[in-house]
């Protein structure tokens, strides 16, 4: 019998794609087109009220009063980073296991990015680490931690609260949330975007809410901040063709504004849908006997098992950006996957540290462990909202039969 009771061979779909941006485009195309025609019908195509009212609307789904759309995810990074006080250097602790512009903001910032290793169990940066790093290394001038919301789940902010006011004696430290995964995120009931000093968003075309472009936003729960930011991201400049200090062009198109606005009021439809997903393959992977959880503390719970689930905190409300297992002869199963049209991708293949732009920084292979050893077993699998219950099933069966 099949234990996944999901389709058969016969009625296997052709192809389970990564992410499958038409399904969410065909649902919305009217409205988002009407929105790009209100932008050029308007002739206005740079900040603007469009982007205003993105602002005011990611500002209330973030519980951070203020926001400040920018160019992209990276901006927004540089942005907060820079309002929170970073300068040329100063040193920021971050992850080693992320996307590349987690520290390469840093590094525009004019600082030096400490790589930390990650929590075994979530991936997200380890905050015992962290307060290790400061308290026997005693990193230059350190001036803010950079954790990040990987694949959608907050990191441990509780953790990260505590060591800001441990070291509030001998260190300013500010807290820079990069939330480019997480946005709807929560952590304590508290939103992903309002746990620190700034926080960083994305809107590149895969993230949960997306444009048709790049755009980012930071936001803040501190109006100065916000202020700065709006300047910083417009060459320094309070008023035109007068600048106090060097900013950059940072901006936000007017019709990415109006495609996200669109996409806004279905995010936590969508998150919501991401969530179930995640439940379905987590119940289909048990009962095909596949998965164990990856704690942080005993590591896997079954070490044999081929597939092995991150560790979801409990105080966090994931959003699924994406749907990362631990496989077993991961590149093999990647192989098998391609064969049969089911994406899949590895987020991410090298860490930080290892990266020859960071070589400068003198790490080496061994350093960060449990970075190096997630680098070569993480595998996303199919995650979107309008992904079919039969797709994850098929997905879920074939990595049953690579196993098998
Ligand atoms: C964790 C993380 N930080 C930063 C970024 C940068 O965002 P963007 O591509 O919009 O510049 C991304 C996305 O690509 C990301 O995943």
């Amino acid at each position: 019998m099949n234990p996944i009771s999901t389709p058969s061979r016969s009625t296997a779909p052709e192809s389970v794609p990564l992410l499958d941006l038409r399904r969410q485009y065909n649902a919305i195309r009217e409205e988002v087109l009407a929105a790009i025609a209100r932008v050029c019908d308007s002739q206005s195509f740079i900040l603007g009220p469009e982007v205003e009212a993105l602002e005011r609307e990611i500002g209330a789904l973030t519980g951070a009063p203020c926001a400040v759309g920018c160019a992209s995810g990276t901006e927004a990074l540089w942005l907060a980073l820079v309002a929170a006080g970073v300068k040329p250097g100063d040193s920021v602790i971050t992850t080693a296991f992320s996307f590349f512009a987690s520290a390469s903001a840093i590094v525009r910032a004019g600082a030096m990015p400490v790589f930390v290793d990650v929590d075994a169990g979530t991936l997200n940066l380890d905050a015992t680490l962290v307060d290790r790093q400061l308290r026997t290394r005693r990193p230059e001038n350190v001036r803010a931690i950079l954790p990040v919301h990987l694949y959608g789940q907050c990191a441990n902010m509780d953790q990260f609260d505590h060591l800001v006011k441990d070291f509030a004696q001998e260190l300013k430290i500010a807290i820079v949330e990069d939330a480019a995964q997480a946005i709807g995120a929560e952590w304590n009931g508290r939103g992903a975007g309002s746990l620190g000093a700034t926080a960083a968003f994305s809107f590149y075309p895969t993230k949960n809410l997306s444009a048709y472009g790049d755009a980012g936003i930071v936001t803040t729960t501190c109006p100065q901040l916000a202020e700065h930011m709006r300047q910083l991201r417009n060459h320094g400049s309070p008023r035109r063709y007068y600048h106090d200090e060097f900013g950059w062009n940072g901006r936000m198109d007017a019709i990415q504004a109006a495609v996200l606005r669109v996409k806004l009021p279905h995010i936590a439809d969508w998150n919501h849908s991401r969530r179930q997903h995640a439940a379905t393959y987590d119940r289909l992977f048990a009962s095909a006997g596949l998965t164990a959880i990856h704690t942080s503390n005993q590591g896997s719970n079954d070490r044999a098992a081929p597939v092995r689930l991150l560790e979801r905190s409990p105080q966090a409300k994931h959003v699924f950006h994406q749907y990362v297992i631990r496989a077993r002869r991961r590149d093999d199963l990647r192989n098998f996957l391609a064969e049969r049209k089911i994406g899949s991708e590895i987020y991410y293949p090298l860490p930080l540290h290892l990266q020859p732009a960071f070589a400068y920084l003198g790490l080496k292979a061994g350093d960060l462990p449990v970075s190096e050893q997630a680098a070569t077993e993480v595998l996303a699998l199919p995650m979107f909202p309008e992904l079919t219950e039969a797709e994850i099933g098929w997905v879920v069966e074939s990595i049953a039969e690579f196993y098998s």
